[in-house]
């Protein structure tokens, strides 16, 4: 219900690019956003195996991140379908990458990997993805091998203690999506400590920021953060710019 109702808010607030003052955005808006999202055949088959999947796995509960899924069984297809973004969605992470030039990326929240599969498309890129539950651990490790990647880092375990501990070695992150637990803390906590290693023009991507009444309160403190350069609401996700250079600004707009 709540996320109907922040659909229709979100739908009377977005504009197209005639609204953008930004040359940066403008550009970013007109080749990357609202381009065709070419969708990955290997991928897509992958996800098309796992909507099939009927076996069931015992899943941790995480918090809101699984909301869904919270602490008990789940059917592969289950979690493929519900917790996985659209295809569109991960098209688009990709073509992100590919836009920018990224290849220091971090995930936080692996699930089946879906998601990890398009971030990592580049074979530039050097992704480290977090998941705290064993089993879709290991189910997006089978993913990662089925698809050959050899780009892909999984960090097992709770982010609370990963994230920090993997902060510690790390030099820079160029894109931080942050799709793990969404809750106001924990996701303004995973904002911060990436902050201190993102690059100049680096990019944190929040997903699901009109889930939950507490993601949307997440997002607005964020946008009103010094950092938070140029924010744009694409109502699937947040993206929060942080060179100090662009031109600065608060959009919503249509994905
Ligand atoms: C929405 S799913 C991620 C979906 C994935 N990015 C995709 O689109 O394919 C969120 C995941 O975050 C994991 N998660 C949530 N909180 C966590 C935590 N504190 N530590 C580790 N994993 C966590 C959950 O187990 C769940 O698999």
């Amino acid at each position: 219900m709540y996320l109907q109702f922040s659909y229709i808010k979100y739908w009377l607030r977005r504009s197209e690019e005639h609204s953008i003052h930004s040359p940066f955005l403008f550009n970013f808006y007109t080749q990357v956003v609202r381009s065709k999202h070419a969708l990955d055949p290997e991928v897509e088959a992958i996800r098309e195996t796992l909507l099939k999947d009927k076996n069931l796995i015992d899943l941790v509960d995480y918090g809101a991140g699984s909301l869904i899924n919270k602490g008990k069984k789940k059917s592969v297809k289950s979690i493929a379908k519900i917790s996985s973004s659209p295809p569109k969605f991960s098209a688009f992470l990709h073509q992100v990458i590919s836009y920018f030039g990224y290849q220091e990326v971090i995930e936080l929240g692996t699930s089946l990997g879906l998601n990890s599969l398009y971030l990592s498309k580049d074979d530039k890129v050097n992704l480290t993805t977090f998941e705290g539950d064993p089993n879709l651990c290991k189910k997006a490790r089978d993913s990662f091998s089925e698809a050959q990647r050899t780009n892909i880092h999984v960090v097992e375990g709770d982010i609370n203690e990963t994230l920090p501990a993997f902060l510690q070695t790390t030099e820079r992150i160029d894109l931080a999506y942050l799709d793990a637990n969404h809750k106001f803390e924990p996701t303004l906590n995973y904002f911060d400590l990436c902050l201190d290693k993102m690059s100049k023009n680096g990019l944190i991507i929040l997903d699901d920021i009109h889930w939950s009444k507490e993601m949307w309160k997440a997002w607005k403190e964020i946008i009103s953060r010094p950092e938070a350069i140029l924010t744009v609401d694409l109502f699937d996700a947040g993206l929060v710019f942080l060179n100090p250079d662009i031109q600065p600004g608060n959009y919503t707009l249509t994905f």
